[in-house]
């Protein structure tokens, strides 16, 4: 099955689908290309050690923000891409570009999904007080971190966390959590019925 993973930043996720899926001969999951709206991210380093395509499509560089989506469908189409996996991207996609790749978009979140949806997630759920937050990884629709959810894991917040404490234990989640999800749909094991998404027996 061929990906693409979407990113913005440092890519931790995706050294962990490089690592564990896509130079895995057994996996049948080859990240076809990277796509990034930042030039100097930092998986785009990652992508490029791996001999992964990778492109910067940047939103300026646009019209207006269908051209964009529009310049990034075409890069999905001609990798044959049939699974978009979205890794630390911090673009949203217009709805035309979400109908055309209905429940074939993936996305990762460091909270537990409906909590603290948006871009600033774990700050937000410091200044609240939870005491659990978590990874919730989810099928891109509409919304803003609000598709069908796929997979969640819970993650303690101790008294004396602070943003980077608390990231980097749900990182450790989001790194095993996402190459699983991902060999699911490969394996055709999730099923959507309404909001729901069951993950079949194997
Ligand atoms: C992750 O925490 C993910 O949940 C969020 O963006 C972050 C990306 O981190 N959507 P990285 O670039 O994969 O290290």
């Amino acid at each position: 099955m061929k990906i693409a993973v979407f990113v913005s930043g440092s890519g931790t996720n995706l050294q962990v689908l490089i690592d564990q899926l896509h130079r895995d001969n057994t996996s049948g999951i080859e990240i076809s290309v990277v796509i990034s709206d930042r030039k100097k991210a930092y998986a785009l380093t990652r992508a490029k050690e791996a001999g992964i395509p990778i492109y910067v499509v940047r939103v300026g560089d646009f019209p207006d923000r269908n051209a964009f989506d529009a310049a990034i469908s075409r890069i999905i189409d001609e990798h044959e891409v049939e699974l978009i996996v979205v890794a630390g991207f911090m673009k949203l996609f217009q709805p035309v570009f979400v109908q055309k790749y209905r429940n074939r978009i993936i996305n990762i979140h460091p909270s537990l999904l409906p909590a603290f949806p948006g871009a600033h997630p774990v700050p937000d759920t410091l200044a609240y007080g939870v005491k659990v937050s978590g990874v919730s990884v989810f099928f891109v629709d509409e919304g803003v971190d609000a598709g069908a959810i796929i997979a969640q894991v819970p993650v303690t917040v101790s008294d004396d966390d602070d943003e980077e404490s608390l990231l980097a234990r749900i990182h450790v989640e989001e790194h095993r959590l996402y190459p699983q999800v991902i060999r699911w749909y490969a394996a055709g094991r999730l099923q959507i019925v309404g909001r729901k998404v069951i993950v079949k027996e194997a």
